[in-house]
């Protein structure tokens, strides 16, 4: 296995990033290099990591979706009730990474982690298909299952509970964080491990914007 790791070598060189060229928002500049990430169909564009904290100090991370960005922060959905939930009430503050292969980028997001409205939660609740609506009544998530009959089973109840209502309520355990970046860092690959690193921070109102060694 080492040998096989160790031989793993690729070389970054498909574009360069500049200061000059990017924009002065963080958010804006995202936003320009998912539409980028839609346009090269990179696999899975939204799927980003999401690394929390416990209540000992350690790190958890897992990939969930990003379903809303705009100036206002990063939005995704999840049970308020598992353990990352959990996590985010102790310790607010957590990263989002994400890893798009295909343009050889990466972008790493800091900051804090809150709530969105009832009503934001409930109309992205909505749009979802019924039998993903129904997973987030019935999976106990993070919890210990049985077995995956007993999950089926579950989901099954849960069908039967609600099969005579055209429209599912959505569960009050399950909702959408948004999060508030006060940092977002850009990575392009570049050639001989010299990649482009720019780090946005956000300085009261106003993204300040450097350059890092790689
Ligand atoms: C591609 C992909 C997308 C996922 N999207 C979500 C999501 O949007 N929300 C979510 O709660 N879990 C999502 N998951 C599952 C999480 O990674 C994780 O298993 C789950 O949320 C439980 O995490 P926790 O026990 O740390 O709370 C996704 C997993 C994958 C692989």
């Amino acid at each position: 296995m080492k040998d096989y790791l160790n031989k793993l070598r690729k070389d970054y060189s498909m574009m360069g990033m500049d200061e000059k060229d990017v924009d002065k928002d963080g958010i804006v500049q995202f936003e320009k290099w998912m539409v980028d990430a839609a346009n090269a169909e990179v696999n899975e564009p939204n799927a980003m990591v999401l690394s929390t904290v416990d209540k000992n100090n350690h790190p958890h991370s897992r990939i969930v979706l990003l379903r809303d960005v705009s100036s206002k922060g990063f939005v995704f959905y999840t049970n308020y009730e598992s353990d990352k939930g959990h996590e985010i009430e102790h310790q607010s503050m957590v990263a989002l990474n994400f890893f798009w292969v295909e343009l050889e980028r990466q972008v790493r997001i800091e900051g804090i982690a809150e709530k969105i409205s009832q009503v934001e939660s409930n109309e992205y609740y909505a749009s979802r298909p019924r039998e993903n609506q129904l997973s987030a009544w019935a999976s106990p998530q993070s919890k210990v299952v049985g077995s995956r009959a007993e999950l089926e089973a579950l989901w099954r109840e849960t069908e039967m509970k609600w099969k005579d209502q055209i429209e599912i309520e959505r569960p009050p355990f399950w909702g959408g964080y948004i999060v508030k970046a006060s940092m977002i860092e850009f990575w392009q690959g570049r050639a001989g491990r010299l990649h482009d690193r720019i780090r946005y921070r956000l300085e009261k109102d106003a993204w300040a914007i450097e350059r890092l060694g790689p």
